[in-house]
């Protein structure tokens, strides 16, 4: 079996930790249970590039389970835990193809090697195996049943290529689940960007001003928890909705150009390019800190920060420091590369459980029902999510109530008014 990791007597750490996240992921539990039995993935190649963390190990035991022929490779160069991806090779002889540090080079030579294995299915989070197909790789197109997205730029890209005509198969976008957004996106990046930026720096949230770029779904989660830890919270937008929003919901509110000179903490979650830029660098504290939890590494212009500093250079684990000519520091966090994953191990176990059983789910359903589908960007059928949401209770033992015949009549109805 080919695959490439960093070092495959890692596998026993590997196995410690992967057991210890399968502890927190009840619901993919038990689809892993129904999958050893009905095997509904059975023959199918599955190509997948993800964040190979601990969570996404227990999502290749469960397509496994359910009969699929996986091979893996990462979704970001910076967020692959080495013991998991030795734990796959060693444990599930899944070809995984993955070294934590990976150059650009490598990270493709990754891409190409797991679709090497021609792929049925893609699973992609933020979309770099669907774009080398259409790019790169077109003869393994009509191989192809369909995929799916976990995250919110893989699925802008998809959605751009829906509607420019070029999507050459089906897709279908878990990051739209309810039950994925709401709680990973929401919670999970907001626990995990607070985790990544206290490994790697320790310093104190209380009373910073702590400026959060974007106000999406993530950014919500982020703002909220920075707010929970004390910090004054200062929201940058360009959509008058979200803005407002952020206003609603306590926030202070101003441009980029404003935020730069007050804030203490910077965070960029808005999956677009050059958001903080080299004409805010220069007018930001000494000592400000810069981390970005958007997908791609294209949020901080890096480059800009370059030209403008005398010294750059690693000063701890996860921070390069940037002195500007006056003197002034500036900390970047994790190279600019999604903080949660780069200086932590992204979101608990808890919030991936619901968003890997939607993409088990979504596997299955583009398995059974790919003769019907279009080459466009399906939600996930809002009978999986709502299942998912369900089965998330159980297994936390809440009960909820259940609509009488009467309730459940009149909203059925429109002639009873006041
Ligand atoms: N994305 C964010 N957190 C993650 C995790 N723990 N595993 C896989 N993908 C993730």
């Amino acid at each position: 079996m080919d695959y490439d990791i960093k070092d495959i007597n890692l596998a026993d750490e590997g196995k410690v930790s992967v057991e210890w996240a399968n502890k927190s992921m009840p619901v993919l539990n038990s689809i892993k249970k129904r999958f050893e039995k009905e095997k509904p993935l059975k023959g199918v190649r599955l190509g997948a590039c993800l964040h190979v963390t601990t969570e996404t190990a227990s999502l290749m035991e469960t397509l496994k389970a359910g009969g699929a022929d996986i091979s893996l490779c990462a979704s970001n160069p910076l967020s692959t835990q080495d013991y998991v991806a030795a734990y796959l090779v060693k444990y599930h002889e899944i070809p995984v193809f993955a070294i934590n540090g990976e150059d650009t080079e490598t990270y493709y030579r990754h891409i190409n090697s797991v679709l090497d294995g021609k792929p049925a299915l893609t699973m992609d989070d933020g979309a770099d195996l669907v774009s080398t197909i259409h790019g790169q790789r077109r003869e393994l197109i009509e191989g192809i049943i369909g995929g799916t997205e976990e995250t919110t730029t893989g699925v802008i890209r998809l959605k751009a290529m829906a509607e420019k005509g070029v999507l050459a198969f089906p897709l279908i976008a878990v990051n739209d689940a309810n039950t994925k957004h709401m709680f990973d996106n929401r919670y999970g990046t907001g626990q995990s960007t607070i985790d990544g930026i206290i490994r790697a720096t320790n310093r104190l949230i209380a009373g910073s001003t702590f400026v959060v770029c974007g106000y999406g779904w993530c950014s919500k989660g982020l703002a909220l928890r920075a707010s929970g830890m004390g910090a004054n919270v200062v929201v940058t937008e360009i959509n008058p909705m979200s803005a407002l929003e952020a206003v609603m919901d306590g926030y202070r509110v101003m441009p980029i150009a404003e935020a730069a000179k007050i804030g203490d903490f910077f965070c960029t979650l808005t999956g677009d390019i050059s958001v903080i830029r080299k004409e805010h660098f220069l007018t930001m504290k000494n000592g400000a800190i810069v981390a970005n939890s958007g997908h791609f590494n294209v949020e901080l212009e890096i480059e800009g920060l370059k030209e403008i500093s005398t010294y750059t250079g690693r000063i701890r684990n996860y921070i390069d420091e940037y002195t500007l000519e006056d003197g002034r520091c500036i900390y970047i966090l994790g190279e600019g590369r999604l903080v949660n994953l780069a200086a932590a191990e992204g979101h608990p176990s808890s919030v991936m459980d619901m968003s890997f059983a939607n993409q088990a789910l979504a596997s299955e359903y583009l398995v059974k029902n790919s003769r019907d589908l279009k080459n466009i960007v399906y939600s996930v059928p809002e009978d999986i999510d709502r299942e998912i949401a369900r089965l998330k209770l159980e297994s936390m033992g809440i009960h909820i109530d259940t609509l009488t015949p009467e309730q459940e009549k009149y909203l059925n109805s429109w002639e009873i008014g006041t």
